[in-house]
């Protein structure tokens, strides 16, 4: 079979190398791609968002399956415009992928089918979401209602900060048409559930936690993740078991029911919380960075789990015992303003595994292109031994404009 991989950064690489496992898959192909990705796929140069032409190229080369790494190609519609073709295409309609495109539409779905979840209120009118948040406890959670790349949430510790987020998001029109969630804060560690879901069938996989701050010790500007790791040794097997029959197969259902049944890889962002287990957030994609510590335990065949999903078959999820933490090489200044274009040198040297995010290749040589560069994978018997292994490869690593946290793994780690 030919395979069409969409997107272009670490989570499509964790895609590809897993895709490169199947004795199913004959040829890969993946656009936009990125300079790691061309060692083991062929790049057609189309962007995510350009559904027609990633349709019209699936028809002419024979592609058997197609699957969509970004949420921005979701909302752009292309599972609908495939499936409108008659092409296999893993992925959620576009109705159903609002489950992450708005997050009004995920609470109120929550509310309704009594999925645990922070309390919220949402407003469009600036005057009455800044009373609203004065007349209540800091700090403030702001959630802009609609896709942001991972920075439309703001936790206010002050007034001020609160006041100047929600004119941002309601006034200056900063993301688009304003729209806000109001969310009470919670507290408690955060993991990452992903599920592959084909209407009420859910299965889910191995946990997973991402890190948001930039810094180590949790600190500095939230991003879209600089390090993840697998399994979480302090989620217990109740507590997944709790966040798999309370959250992802009634939240599944509740698709159903809404007319829009969810078809893809279904991530609940979830905290474990005094309370008990809450969502935070949902998306309708891989995670990136789980799914490059995800997959890589992955023993199953991902040919056979994403055609059970898109053919609605059957299939079963078998693991690896090893332990995969994660590092992201970042450009210095992500996730502000960074530059493009350094040289990254010692590839070659690494033992372990990298999924590139952000590179190009300028001749013979890789260059960095992207806020998040590359992902460093280490493995081991326990989570200690991967995350010294990754540490050592990010070593072999050398470029004159990239970061890295060193700390990715603490909450398990305990130091
Ligand atoms: P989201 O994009 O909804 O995942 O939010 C980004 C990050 O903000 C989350 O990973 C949390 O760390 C934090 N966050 C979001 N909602 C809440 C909440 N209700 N209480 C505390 N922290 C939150
Ligand atoms: N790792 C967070 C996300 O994929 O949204």
């Amino acid at each position: 079979m030919k395979v069409l991989v969409i997107g272009s950064g670490g989570r499509e690489h964790a895609i590809v190398d897993a895709l490169s496992r199947s004795p199913q898959v004959d040829k890969i192909y993946c656009a936009p791609g990125n300079a790691g990705i061309a060692r083991q796929a062929e790049c057609v140069a189309i962007k995510d968002t350009e559904v027609e032409q990633l349709r019209d190229f699936a028809a002419a080369a024979g592609i058997g399956l197609t699957v969509v790494g970004p949420e921005s190609s979701l909302a752009a519609g292309v599972v609908d415009c495939f499936k409108a073709a008659g092409l296999r295409i893993f992925g959620p309609s576009k109705a159903a992928a609002r489950i992450e495109s708005s997050k009004e539409f995920a609470k109120d779905l929550m509310a309704k089918y009594d999925i645990p979840t922070a309390g919220y209120r949402s407003f469009t009118d600036y005057a009455e979401a800044r009373t609203y948040v004065a007349a209540r406890p800091l700090p403030a959670v702001l959630k802009y209602d609609g896709l942001a790349a991972g920075k439309g949430v703001v936790i206010a510790a002050t007034m001020e900060e609160a006041d100047a987020a929600l004119r941002d998001m309601l006034l200056d029109d900063k993301f688009g048409a304003g729209k806000v969630v109001v969310e009470d804060f919670l507290e408690g560690p955060e993991f990452s559930l992903l599920c592959f879901v084909s209407g009420r069938r859910v299965w889910p996989m191995v946990l997973s936690q991402d890190h948001k701050r930039a810094y180590d010790g949790d600190e500095g500007p939230n991003t879209g993740g600089m390090g993840a790791y697998s399994p979480l040794p302090f989620i217990s097997s109740d507590d997944e078991r709790y966040a798999l029959e309370h959250i992802m197969r009634p939240v599944a259902e509740a698709m159903v029911a809404e007319g829009c049944p969810f078809e893809g890889v279904l991530y609940g962002g979830l905290m474990k919380t005094r309370d008990g287990i809450k969502v935070i957030e949902f998306n309708a994609r891989f995670g990136d960075p789980e799914t490059e510590v995800v997959l890589p335990r992955l023993r199953s065949d991902i040919v056979d789990i994403f055609c059970a999903v898109a053919d609605g078959g059957d299939t079963e999820l078998e693991w690896h015992d090893f332990a995969t933490l994660g590092i992201v090489l970042a450009s210095k200044g992500y996730p502000g303003a960074y530059e493009k274009g350094h040289e990254i040198k010692g590839l070659d040297r690494v033992e372990g595994t990298v999924y590139h995010m952000g590179t190009k290749a300028e001749g013979d040589r890789v260059v960095t292109s992207g806020g998040r560069v590359l992902f460093v994978v280490g493995r081991g018997a326990t989570l200690a031994e991967a995350r010294e292994r990754a540490l050592a490869d990010v070593a072999r690593i050398d470029c004159d404009n990239l970061f890295h946290r060193t700390d990715i793994g603490h909450w398990a780690l305990n130091d």
